[in-house]
């Protein structure tokens, strides 16, 4: 889906105009890949707008430049601030939010020390990222995700997408709507933009961090949805064939939300409808975004802005 411009920019500080937020070719970024970034939703409720989980997005992002040695000069609440501040005065919503920290133009050596960290948010409507209501069907990849102490995979970084890249790719091309990622032991790891779970006789099951999985603010939260219900949850490696047997299988992102995956490679997932355990925990994921259950997490950030009809893909 092209994306729908908005007005403004978040850019070091001050809002610009859509169209001036350009860079130079010759910028870091374009071509060592030197960019961390945030996917951040904000939803339409009842009485406005509000971010989901905006803190734990930005956190995520001081830590991921801190990986790279980037030194962000904005503190957590000045980046939470600045998302609120985009929204508003874009008087977009509902919206997806892209925060992205980047090295810049400078010099052209690998060493970055000499271009300058910039900084931009963006916001702009993105409807449904996974389609197909009764569930998607997706394939394991040939590609292996990320190996450990190659490039970490708990930062969000723009070079991560390369791998996302030729997993999803490959998936489209094959007819499949996205791809899961094997860990470099084949173990099972995570999509080209999710996080992955697992439900086989009643348990729910995802694979640790250490399996390559970036740390998902989904993931989290279906982690905490999970135990509020009561369910037993387990994150554990997961061996590639435990996919085809389980009796539920279901993505998670702030892209994908919670999405049910119909197929793994053509083997049909359960009876081929959403499972219980996927709906039971979606309902409570989509009560609370869509402020129709109590936010009993402390999850959501208010903005002024009037919700309107979400954008579907
Ligand atoms: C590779 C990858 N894994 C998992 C996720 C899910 O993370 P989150 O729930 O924080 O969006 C994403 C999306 O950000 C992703 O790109």
């Amino acid at each position: 889906m092209p994306i729908q411009t908005t007005s403004k920019i978040w850019h070091n500080g001050n809002l610009i105009p859509w169209e001036q937020a350009t860079l130079h070719v010759m910028s870091h970024v374009i071509h060592y890949g030197s960019s961390v970034f945030e996917g951040v939703r904000c939803y339409g409720q009842p009485q406005g707008s509000a971010v989901f989980r905006l803190p734990e997005h930005m956190q995520r992002l001081l830590d991921s430049a801190k990986i790279y040695r980037m030194v962000v000069p904005f503190a957590l609440d000045e980046l939470c601030a600045a998302v609120v501040d985009v929204i508003e005065a874009n008087g977009v919503s509902p919206c997806y939010i892209r925060p992205i920290v980047l090295r810049g133009y400078g010099e052209i050596g690998v060493s970055p020390k000499g271009s300058p960290i910039e900084v931009y948010i963006a916001n702009f409507p993105w409807g449904k990222y996974i389609a197909g209501h009764g569930g998607a069907d997706v394939c394991i990849s040939s590609w292996n995700r990320l190996a450990p102490n190659t490039m970490p995979a708990l930062a969000k970084a723009g070079a991560n997408y390369m791998n996302s890249q030729l997993i999803h790719m490959e998936a489209e091309v094959n007819g499949y709507q996205e791809g899961i990622g094997l860990d470099v032991n084949g173990l099972v790891s995570e999509g080209s933009g999710e996080n992955i779970f697992i439900v086989r006789n009643g348990v729910l099951y995802t694979p640790p961090l250490a399996n390559s999985a970036l740390s998902g603010i989904t993931r989290d939260s279906v982690l905490t949805i999970a135990r509020h219900l009561g369910l037993t949850v387990t994150e554990q490696a997961l061996p590639r064939e435990l996919l085809y047997i389980a009796d539920e299988v279901f993505f998670t992102g702030t892209a994908a939300e919670v999405s049910p995956i119909r197929s793994i490679d053509r083997i049909v997932i359960g009876d081929g409808n959403p499972g219980e355990i996927t709906k039971q925990i979606a309902d409570e994921f989509f009560g609370i975004v869509n402020g129709l259950k109590p936010d009993r997490f402390g999850w959501l950030t208010p903005v002024k802005v009037p919700a309107h009809e979400p954008v579907t893909a």
